[in-house]
């Protein structure tokens, strides 16, 4: 007889099974023949396993070997005579990250902080518990190396608007050789642009696969009349095939861009599974003096001569901030934090592109998106032996293009970006988007087992300036764990008008000819909790968004950089803490709004900027010829 077992465990535990195996297979074969993706001995090592001791003191202590961190700790590290500590809480990347298909293995492990949002009843109905899943990097390279590399810099007007609201310095025309200093184009045809360098440390690819469906999803937008260019060039108006940080077609993290080349300088420690818990800071002289952090079991206080950077991230930052004393007065002392060095609006302000997400849309040709097509040893050949294939891709975001909502504030500014995806939630049969996402088994069930496995296609269509804004606040005095996260999303009503437009971009992109020639169909699984309203209305649109929304996990804002004029800011146009000397933070959480694009890209430019800032203060401009080597 069948053991009952046999029959009862569902196709999704046994892909899951395989998925896992995979992995493993993938590993061991890459330490065997790509021992130059491996880089065994190009690694960032932590300098206690390099047998070397914490110095007595530093320089500067940079927080956070995350996209912003690494940029700044190669910089400063650039002046011979400055001692730079760089502290990561999280370790080296894995091997099998540096494969694009692969992110999702960085997803939901050690290599993630796995935030969730506190519950509410206006979004992620249809998530476990009500919270939405909020992912960051916690792993050397911070959310660069989890995240789908596609670079998008923002608007023009993102920056001037900044400059606008009195932060001098950061106008386009200002930040645009910052983007250019760090930047190695790669693509034939953007090399020349006035909008791209060549020579930085990041190298800009285009991704090695697109699905064959990206030929329709591109022939239905033109169709649609958007153009084809380059949106990080002159103007952001259309569509194009998305390109990345990469290398070689593998993954170029800010780690394996700005530290592995340096990472013998003598003058730079990197000390990984460090978790900053605060910094210590002088009532009197408000003046940062020593980071306070655990490693391995232990606590250390190391002292600081010049400057702490923190590079946390938009959730860490904050909160580190808010441990060392500086945050809203009344919060810190209801936690019993004292003394509070510094009144400010610490963790307010906090934004995020939200995408209408999940609509799906199935196709009668077979087009390479299901999971076995990934899955696949001839993937995994093609991958090892010629750096092609179905690996080398990330099919949630092949294309990407902008589009002006009703409501835009200019036909130049457009507010909606969507994502071209040859795949959706319902494509791999609840094996991983399913368990990584948190669906309930009645969401999943209604709206995409029906489906489940069919060739599909979707488009993450998101909301670029919401209107709404969320705030953070701290859960306790442990520093390991997570603020409490209140995105607010959806609280202004502008921002669901522009969401519920956004949506309505994948059904138009279905009946274009190109996409009606392969039988595109909206999937007719109403979603859990919509059933009583009409498919595809404006109230079943925003029934559906209020079900399910995907977060990018592109959040900024936290510590808004503003003038002194400012009462929401925290950081001034030098990303100086307020009331608090040799402070400063550099990451996504600076952004005073959100830009029009994604935020790895601006974070870069951040990073590089502030370190300019740096040199400039000390006055040590002139010491800024590198190391060779
Ligand atoms: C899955 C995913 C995909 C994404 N894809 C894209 C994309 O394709 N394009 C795009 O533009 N954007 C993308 N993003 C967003 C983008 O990558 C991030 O907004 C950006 O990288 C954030 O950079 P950061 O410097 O602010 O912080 P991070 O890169 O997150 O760096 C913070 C670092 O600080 C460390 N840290 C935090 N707390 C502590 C502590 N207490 N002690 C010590 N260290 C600490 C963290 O471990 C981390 O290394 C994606 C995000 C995710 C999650
Ligand atoms: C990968 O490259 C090899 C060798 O250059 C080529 O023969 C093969 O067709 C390519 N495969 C794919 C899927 O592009
Ligand atoms: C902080 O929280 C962690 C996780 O819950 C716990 O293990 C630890 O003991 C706490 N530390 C203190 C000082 O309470
Ligand atoms: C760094 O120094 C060189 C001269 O060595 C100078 O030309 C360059 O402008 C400096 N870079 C910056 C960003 O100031």
């Amino acid at each position: 007889m069948i053991p009952a077992w046999l029959v009862t465990v569902p196709t999704t535990a046994l892909l899951f099974l395989f998925y896992v195996t995979f992995y493993h297979d993938m590993e061991f074969a890459m330490w065997m023949y790509r021992p130059d993706i491996v880089d065994a001995n190009g690694r960032v090592r932590d300098l206690q396993e390099l047998g070397r001791h914490f110095r007595d003191g530093y320089d500067f202590i940079v927080v956070g070997a995350g996209t912003a961190g690494c940029v700044v700790a190669n910089r400063l590290s650039e002046v011979k005579g400055w001692k730079v500590l760089l502290l990561e809480a999280g370790r080296d990347e894995t091997v099998v990250g540096e494969v694009p298909a692969m992110m999702t293995t960085y997803q939901t492990t050690t290599t993630d902080w796995m935030y969730k949002t506190e519950p509410d009843p206006g979004y992620c109905r249809g998530i476990d518990d009500g919270r939405c899943i909020w992912r960051s990097g916690k792993v050397l390279g911070g959310t660069s190396t989890m995240s789908a590399m596609v670079y998008t810099r923002g608007n023009k007007r993102d920056y001037d608007k900044w400059k606008c609201m009195g932060n001098d310095g950061w106008s386009y025309k200002d930040v645009l050789p910052y983007f250019k200093k760090s930047e190695d184009m790669r693509i034939d045809g953007l090399r020349d642009s006035p909008y791209h360098g060549i020579g930085g440390y990041v190298t800009l690819e285009e991704y090695r696969y697109y699905s064959p469906l990206i030929k329709y999803l591109f022939k239905g937008i033109e169709e649609l009349g958007y153009t084809l260019r380059d949106i990080n060039g002159e103007s952001q108006n259309g569509f194009m095939h998305s390109y990345g940080t990469l290398r070689n077609g593998f993954r170029c993290s800010t780690a394996k861009a700005f530290l592995r080349p340096v990472r013998d300088r003598p003058n730079l420690d990197v000390s990984l599974e460090s978790h900053v818990e605060s910094v210590i800071i002088d009532p009197l002289s408000k003046t940062a003096g020593e980071v306070v952090f655990v490693k391995r079991g232990y606590r250390y206080h190391v002292s600081v001569h010049k400057e702490v950077i923190i590079s946390a991230g938009v959730i860490n930052s904050p909160q580190i901030l808010m441990l060392s004393g500086v945050g809203p007065a009344k919060h810190l002392k209801e936690l019993g934090i004292y003394p509070v060095i510094s009144d400010l609006k610490v963790g307010d302000n906090l934004q995020d592109n939200i995408c209408a997400s999940g609509i799906v849309y199935t196709v009668d040709a077979p087009v390479g998106t299901t999971l076995l097509n990934f899955l696949s040893f001839s993937g995994l050949s093609d991958m090892l032996f010629n750096s092609n294939g179905t690996l080398m891709g990330i099919p949630a975001a092949h294309g990407v293009g902008f589009q002006s909502s009703s409501i835009a504030d200019s036909p130049d500014y457009p507010d909606i970006k969507h994502y071209l995806a040859p795949m959706a939630e319902n494509t791999e049969g609840g094996v991983i988007f399913k368990y990584m996402n948190r669906f309930t088994d009645s969401f999943y069930n209604k709206v995409y087992k029906p489906i489940a496995f069919k060739d599909s296609f979707m488009t993450w269509s998101c909301l670029m300036r919401p209107k709404s804004r969320g705030y953070l606040r701290l859960r306790s005095r442990n520093s390991t764990l997570h603020p409490m996260i209140y995105p607010k999303y959806m609280t202004h009503p502008d921002d669901v008008k522009v969401l519920v437009e956004a949506a309505r971009f994948s059904g138009k992109l279905s009946k274009t000819f190109a996409l009606r020639k392969i039988g595109a169909k909206l999937n007719p699984n109403k979603f859990l909790g919509c059933e009583h309203l009409e498919m595809m209305s404006d109230e079943y649109l925003e029934c559906s968004l209020r079900t399910y929304l995907m977060s990018l996990w592109q959040f900024a804002g936290t510590c808004k950089m503003g003038p002194a004029t400012d009462p929401d800011a925290v950081v001034d146009p030098r990303l100086r803490v307020y009331g608090v000397r040799g402070l400063r933070v550099a990451d996504a959480s600076i952004m005073p709004n959100i830009i029009t694009g994604g935020t790895y890209a601006p974070c870069i430019m951040i990073g590089e900027k502030v370190s300019d800032m740096i040199k400039d203060d000390w006055h040590q401009h002139f010491y800024n010829q590198s190391f060779s080597g």
